[in-house]
């Protein structure tokens, strides 16, 4: 059977989905209907998600749950978070009730400017495309005015427009880098269409330069895009509380307990393996609210974890002190998100998470969203040096032993009242079932 094809972006969703059932189950008619299972009864629904992208054939769901009790700068949220991994609600839930009566999460903007650039060669005498670059840097700007015009309205647009000699590192290798504050939208196809302009005016400047050689003249534009590394648009989010008035953990001291976390911190600071579980365990939170308010995970992700490792080694992102008789706990995370535009507008969830969290601009999502990493970050921490963390991990994770045991709803109510008091494992699930 040929598995290639041509022309499958223009077949229906039906006979796309015919297609791969013959092709790659052996008309298997189960596996379609797994994918048909999955559609929305709700045909209007489904057909805003159909068209979010190319080639859809079904949707796949994750959970979206809440976490209650949060208080961040003084106010009450709830967060909305869309997550699959079992302990990551209960977990940030639970670190915002702890905090909630100790003064609660503190967070302050740093920064809002984002970067993109034109990457490009020019191969030639490199003081003229310095002083080509001081002559037409206005017209550079002006050439956008009529795409920056509403962004500069709403208080946004190009902030920064710089040359950047990158010739030691690839011959004749340039870069202009431009600034923007793209206000309550992400901004990523403003700036990359704002770059692209500003590439097409660099190629025509050139062409009319006359202190230029013909070779001089010929500049070649490679790319022109925003960078995901966004260091200059930076939350920092912190909570602190005398140590006597932390919650009292069965097996050790208040003091003990926050020497303890000191220690798991600093060791996340200086071995790289630590470093990178305990900022995965931060982005447990960041994620679930940038995909429940419909953000690119993808782009913030890339951006967090250049900016782990801005000193030259990948370091844990949080860290934490004694100073006075007080546990401090705090991070500062690059974070470039939205609260209008692309995939907000259209999904009826996103929509609805921003409503829940009383309709945010992006400086105030910045600022809920890097609550949430540093609750996790918490919570994951607390557990992983008290009970260890397998205990609240397993706790959550029994539902999904029992249902891939396919246990019944007799079996399972028997199974969560026995592993109240018993380790759970998939063994000890199973042969609970079996028995
Ligand atoms: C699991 O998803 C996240 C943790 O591993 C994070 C951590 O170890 O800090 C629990």
């Amino acid at each position: 059977m040929k598995r290639k094809i041509s022309g499958f972006s223009k077949l229906s969703k039906n006979e796309k989905i015919d297609w791969i059932i013959k092709v790659f189950f052996k008309n298997d008619i189960s596996k379609r209907k797994i994918l048909t299972d999955y559609w929305n009864s709700n045909k209007k629904i489904q057909s805003i998600h159909d068209e979010f992208i190319e080639n859809s054939i079904s949707n796949f769901y994750i959970p979206i749950g809440v976490a209650p009790n949060f208080v961040i700068n003084g106010k009450d949220y709830i967060l909305p978070m869309a997550i699959e991994e079992s302990s990551v609600v209960a977990a940030s839930s639970k670190a915002a009730k702890y905090w909630s009566t100790r003064g609660g999460f503190k967070t302050e903007v740093l920064g809002v400017e984002k970067i993109g650039h034109v990457h490009f060669i020019f191969n030639g005498d490199n003081k003229k495309i310095i002083s080509f670059f001081k002559i037409i840097k206005k017209n550079i700007i002006k050439s956008t005015s009529d795409l920056t015009k509403n962004m500069n309205s709403r208080g946004g647009g190009i902030t920064s427009v710089s040359l950047i000699n990158n010739t030691n590192k690839m011959k004749g290798y340039f870069q202009i880098e431009v600034g923007f504050k793209t206000v309550d939208s992400m901004g990523a196809n403003f700036i990359n269409t704002c770059l692209e302009k500003i590439a097409d005016k660099l190629l025509l400047e050139a062409k009319n330069y006359n202190p230029f050689s013909k070779k001089e003249k010929n500049i070649e534009i490679i790319m022109s895009i925003l960078s995901n590394y966004t260091p200059n648009s930076i939350v920092k989010v912190s909570v602190s509380c005398p140590i006597k008035n932390l919650e009292s953990e069965s097996n050790m001291s208040k003091k003990e307990f926050c020497d303890k976390f000191v220690k798991a911190v600093k060791i996340g600071e200086i071995d790289l393996y630590r470093a990178v579980t305990n900022n995965k365990g931060i982005m447990n939170g960041i994620d679930a609210l940038l995909i429940a308010t419909g953000n690119d995970f993808r782009a913030v992700n890339a951006g967090i974890h250049a900016y782990a490792s801005r000193n030259g080694e990948y370091s844990s992102l949080s860290s934490a002190w004694i100073k006075n008789e007080e546990f401090n706990f705090q991070m500062t995370i690059p974070l470039s998100v939205g609260t209008v535009g692309g995939i907000i507008n259209l999904h009826p969830m996103a929509k609805w998470s921003l409503n829940l969290l009383n309709n945010p601009n992006s400086n105030e999502l910045m600022q809920i969203i890097s609550a949430a990493g540093l609750a996790q970050n918490f919570a994951a921490i607390r557990s992983l040096i008290t009970s260890g963390i397998q205990k609240g991990h397993m706790k959550m994770h029994l539902l999904n032993i029992l249902n891939q045991l396919k246990a019944t709803s007799i079996q399972k109510e028997k199974a969560i009242l026995h592993f109240k008091k018993n380790k759970i494992s998939f063994n000890s699930v199973s042969n609970f079932i079996k028995k």
